[in-house]
């Protein structure tokens, strides 16, 4: 069944029908979903999620543009909230350019400072990184970020960046911007890269794939990114998504 890495059911965007939508998900063929957090806030709220539904599992993480409050105290509950059974990742943790706040500066000190998190709780890491990518990559090459492992999350960049998370062991994943009219980057570097190491997401409730650009997005729309990987990749669409739920797993040590 697919397996669905990154979505954000905690979001206000579901508030009205979120039991329905996640309920029918396994009847759908979404068999897993990791839901991604990105604050303190979101995460109870992903806590809590995983906790009713037996195919949801949690990542554990502040995002780049939600640390601006962040204290040693926050990292410290991070790390506890680490150890709970259905906690699969620490994430999403990075570096996002895009807008000028919180400073550089600030969101490079939670960025290393997760990435030791992940290192002393021994689980991967999913990354978020916009308009960055020199420093993430210099970041996680002077941590050795390739002895931890994880996922570069909704991936953007170029093939020869790519080239790098590759080297290093990381999956790549592809969300539904490899459906829209400009997203000539994202199907090159999945041309590029070797299957088993791409995993399918579609970051809920954003990124909507076409036909839906623009609408809510859930999880029902990843048969449209793996029909996408399937024309490129000459696979059949049962084919990406065998081979994506068990690179999913690996990523995820399920
Ligand atoms: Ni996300």
């Amino acid at each position: 069944m697919i397996f669905e890495t990154h979505a954000h059911y905690d979001d206000e965007a579901f508030d009205t029908d979120r039991d329905s939508l996640l309920s029918s998900m396994q009847s759908n063929g979404i068999g897993t979903i990791v839901n991604a957090t990105a604050s303190k806030y979101t995460i109870e709220k992903s806590v809590e999620l995983s906790k009713k539904y037996p195919f949801i599992y949690t990542t554990i993480g502040v995002h780049p543009n939600d640390c601006d409050e962040m204290d040693e105290a926050e990292l410290n509950w991070l790390e506890q909230m680490c150890s709970y059974e259905k906690a699969v990742a620490v994430g999403e943790i990075g570096l996002d350019y895009h807008y000028d706040e919180p400073s550089v500066d600030l969101q490079k000190k939670w960025f290393e400072a997760q990435i030791e998190l992940a290192r002393k709780v021994k689980l991967p890491m999913i990354i978020h990184s916009r308009d960055a990518a020199k420093d993430t990559l210099d970041i996680m090459k002077r941590l050795k970020a390739e002895e931890i492992g994880g996922d570069i999350h909704c991936y953007s960049y170029s093939r020869e960046v790519a080239r790098e998370y590759l080297n290093m062991g990381f999956f790549i994943g592809v969300g539904g911007v490899i459906t829209f009219k400009n997203g000539r980057k994202l199907r090159e570097v999945v041309e590029y890269a070797p299957i088993e190491q791409l995993v399918i997401e579609t970051d809920s409730p954003y990124l909507s794939p076409e036909p839906f650009r623009g609408k809510r997005n859930s999880s029902l729309n990843l048969p449209y990114i793996v029909q996408k990987i399937a024309e490129i990749k000459g696979i059949s669409a049962e084919q990406v998504i065998e081979i994506t739920e068990n690179n999913a797993k690996r990523l995820y040590r399920l």
